[in-house]
Parts: structure tokens; C-alpha cells; sequence
């Protein structure tokens, strides 16, 4: 291990901008809106919320406070943390299964957001203007079907990312997060207004929080839990190793909070910039996927000005992809300096592997889409790409977050955790970690046990 001093953010403002660019990303506009809208809207909506707040907020504090106690790169800290805590279970397991995973979410994030800078590309050049839904369906098959076309700005993006990691992180990350965070938050108030004066706001709204008409099962369950868990970031590592970058000046639970409410209010902000020109434009929100893809350049094709919006569109989900793949490409990075590898090294090697994991995500959009490798499990109908993102999603992130809460709330004592937190407020604090102790952990079990026994995956 190298005895440099362990890196650390310039100012409390700056990591919470920095955190909350990690957190915002294509979760909260590409998969939020997709997952809502093919699960029925409201009660997922609410499942959503209520697992947001009770179960993936505790646990992202949890997870921030094991980099702050770790100071390392995650598998580190966690060993660190089990050896002071005295404990024999394998603390850096979930962090090694982390690592791995974020290199997973990564290759499919590379695609998808290959393809929001192709658009955006599209749109630049006056594309979607007055486009028929053919022409738009026929552009979304052409760049799947020939591998190249995603291939070419998969590897743009991964470039830009990996680029950015392998500057020293106050440099890389905190610039690119202060510009990049506000401009999405003006950007996407400005689509929302357009929304409320242009479009079908009210039905939207109906669809998003009109909770009468849940329909609740376990595959919707898990979906909106491994929702709240992704958009979060928790479960892999990535919010705990920039947890380990956080002055000890920040206030962990108040920085805590403004990140969920960041998050919380761009993913809310999207839908409600999305469904009402999905609305109006009278498109099914159960398009999945393809969604933003398919829907919304068809609905911006019949708006005056649409092109303009199109690219305002794809290059605020670019910008919010690129902060949220450097988390991602982050945790492993500070691993392989642990080894003694250069940061540079590490973050390009990295970012390799990912390109090589998401030829899988872009052939599951070609010549994959028939090719289901694991229905002799039961899992019909899934390509590598769904199997890759639910199983990260749905399945690691929680049983990540779970080994986390448990670290915290039953492996380190009480009164380390309690002096880790300069919490003002005990009764908060009890709260906090009677839901670690007891609520998580109970949840998160009940829901495994919920979707095996009730037949959902
Ligand atoms: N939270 C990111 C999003 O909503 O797009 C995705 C993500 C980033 C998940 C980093 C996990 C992670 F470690």
C-alpha cells in the first residue's frame, strides 16, 4: 500500500456537489421514467419513495460513514473495520462483489449513454424536427443493429470517464461536478416549465402520484426497491469511497439529506418533464427501455423548437451519465493504487475491462435479443443485458446495502458509530440506527424472501 496520505475533497460544498453528481444519473431520467411507467406509475412511485427514505437513505449513510471511519479503498477500509471491530465474517467480501459490480452497472451505462450522445449528436444537427414515429423507430434500429455505431460512442464515453478518474480527483471530479450539477438542475426546470405550459401536466402528475390504483407484485417490488438502491448509488462501494474523500468538516447526515433531496428531486423533476409530453403526444409510458430513446425524440418531433429541446435533453442526461460513471469507475481505480499501479494505469485498464463487459449490453440490443443464456434457471426472456442490469439492480445493490447496515449497525459499537457523526440531535440519531439495526435488514429480507416464495425475478 502506498503511504501517500489518502486524498481528500476541497470543501463541504464541493462534496456534496460531487456526491450528488455520483448519485444523479441515468437512474434518475432513463430508468426511472422507464421502470415507473411500465410498472404502472403510482404504486411503484410509492413503493419508490417509502423504500428511498426508510431503507436506501439509512443504508447510504451507513455506507458514507464506513469510507469516512476506512479512509481507504473500499475492500481496505472494510478489512481495517472488521479487524478494530473484531469481527471473523469477511468484511471486504461485499466490497470485492462491489467492485466487480460497478464495473458491470458501467458496461451497460456505457451503452445506454453511448446512445444519449448519439442523440444528442442527432438532435445537434436539427434531427427529430418534424420526424415521423417510422423514422425515429428506424434510427433506434439502425444504431442497434450494426454493433459499430454503439460500439463507437461507447468507447467515447468510457474515454471521457475514464479521462476524468485519472486526473487527481480534486481536479477531475470536483471541477467536472461544480460545472456539470447546476446546469442540469436549471436545465431540467426549464423542460419541466415547458412541460406545465406546452404539455398534458395534469395526467401526468395522475400517473406519477395517483396512488388509488396500486398494483403491487413482487417483481414490481423489487423493481422499485433495486431503484432506490441504484439511483442512490448504495450497495456497491461507490458512495463509501467518496465517503473516505469527505473532510471531516462535512456534517455527514445534513450532506446526507441535501444529496437524497438532490436526487429525489431530479428523478421527480424528470418524470414530471417526460410524461406529459408522453401524454400529450399519446404514447404508451410502458414503452420500457427504448423509451427515452423512442418516445421522447417523437414526442419532441411535434413541438416547435423540439430539436433545440431534444439536444438540451440528451446533453443534460450526458452530463449526469459522465459524473455518475466516475463514481462507478472510481472504487476499482483507488483498489489498483492500493497495489501500487498509477492512477492513470488503473483507471484506463478499468475502463477497458468495462468496454470488453459491455459488448454484451450492445449485442443484447442486436444479434443477442433472441439469446436468453440463463432460461434453463427460470429466466425466460432475458438477455445478458437484463440479466446484468436486474441482477445488479434488483439483487446485489440490496444484499450490498444490507451487509452495510449490518457492519454499522450490529459489527462496529455503538459509541465509535456515535462519535463517527457530529449528529446535534440523539433522538435523530437513535432513529437512524435502530432502522440500521432492525428496519433494513427486516426489509430487505422480507422482500429476497417475498420474490423467491412469491415468484417473482
Ligand atoms: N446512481 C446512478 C444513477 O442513478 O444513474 C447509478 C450508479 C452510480 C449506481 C454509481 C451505482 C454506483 F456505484
Amino acid at each position: 500500500m502506498s503511504k501517500r496520505e489518502h486524498p481528500s475533497f476541497s470543501s463541504r460544498i464541493g462534496f456534496i456537489l460531487v456526491t450528488a453528481g455520483a448519485a444523479v444519473g441515468l437512474g434518475n431520467v432513463w430508468s426511472f421514467t422507464y421502470v415507473a411507467g411500465k410498472n404502472g406509475g403510482g404504486g411503484f412511485v410509492l413503493i419508490y419513495l417509502l423504500t428511498l427514505a426508510f431503507i436506501a437513505t439509512p443504508v447510504f449513510m451507513a455506507e458514507m460513514l464506513l469510507g469516512r471511519l476506512g479512509k481507504a479503498s473500499t475492500p481496505t477500509s472494510l478489512k481495517k473495520l472488521q479487524t478494530s471491530a473484531g469481527s471473523k465474517l469477511p468484511w471486504a467480501l461485499p466490497a470485492w462483489i462491489g467492485l466487480v459490480a460497478t464495473i458491470l452497472v458501467l458496461s451497460f451505462y456505457a451503452v445506454i449513454s453511448g446512445q444519449v450522445m448519439a442523440y444528442g449528436w442527432e438532435a445537434l444537427q436539427g434531427g427529430f424536427a418534424g420526424w415521423e414515429k417510422d423514422q425515429i423507430i428506424a434510427l433506434d434500429k439502425a444504431f442497434k443493429a450494426d454493433p459499430s455505431v454503439p460500439i463507437f460512442w461507447s468507447i467515447l464515453f468510457l474515454v471521457a470517464t475514464a479521462a476524468i478518474v485519472s486526473l487527481d480527483i480534486r481536479k477531475g471530479l470536483e471541477r467536472a461536478s461544480r460545472l456539470m450539477m447546476p446546469v442540469l438542475f436549471v436545465m431540467l426546470i426549464g423542460l419541466v416549465i415547458f412541460a406545465v405550459l406546452r404539455a398534458d401536466f395534469g395526467a401526468a402528475f395522475n400517473f406519477l402520484f395517483g396512488f388509488n390504483e396500486m398494483q403491487l407484485s413482487p417483481k414490481i417490488l423489487m423493481e422499485a426497491v433495486g431503484q432506490a438502491f441504484f439511483t442512490l448509488s448504495v450497495g456497491v462501494g461507490g458512495i463509501m469511497l467518496y465517503g473516505s474523500y469527505m473532510g471531516d468538516d462535512v456534517n455527514l447526515p445534513k450532506a446526507s439529506l441535501w444529496i437524497v433531496l438532490m436526487d429525489l428531486s431530479v428523478a421527480l423533476l424528470a418524470g414530471l418533464a417526460i410524461f406529459p409530453i408522453l401524454f400529450s403526444a399519446n404514447i404508451d409510458p410502458a414503452a420500457g427501455p427504448g423509451l427515452v430513446f423512442i418516445t421522447l425524440p417523437l414526442a419532441f418531433s411535434g413541438i416547435p423548437g423540439g430539436a433545440i429541446l431534444a439536444f438540451v435533453f440528451f446533453l443534460l442526461l450526458t452530463f449526469a451519465a459522465i459524473t455518475s460513471a466516475i463514481s462507478l469507475l472510481s472504487p476499482p481505480t483507488a483498489r489498483l493504487e492500493e497495489a501500487g499501479w498509477s492512477r492513470a494505469k488503473s483507471a484506463w485498464v478499468m475502463g477497458l475491462g468495462a468496454f470488453i463487459l459491455s459488448l454484451a449490453t450492445t449485442l443484447s440490443f442486436s444479434s443477442w435479443a433472441d439469446f436468453y443464456p440463463l432460461a434453463f434457471l427460470g429466466f425466460e426472456g432475458m438477455t445478458p443485458f437484463d440479466l446484468i442490469r436486474e441482477g445488479v439492480n434488483n439483487v446485489v445493490l440490496p444484499l450490498g446495502g444490507l451487509a452495510f447496515a449490518l457492519m454499522v449497525g450490529w459489527g462496529l459499537k455503538r459509541e465509535d458509530v456515535r462519535a463517527a457523526l457530529p449528529m446535534e440531535n440523539g433522538a435523530l440519531f437513535s432513529i437512524w440506527y435502530g432502522a440500521l439495526k432492525y428496519l433494513v435488514p427486516i426489509a430487505i429480507i422480507a422482500l429476497f424472501l417475498t420474490a423467491i416464495f412469491g415468484g417473482g425475478h
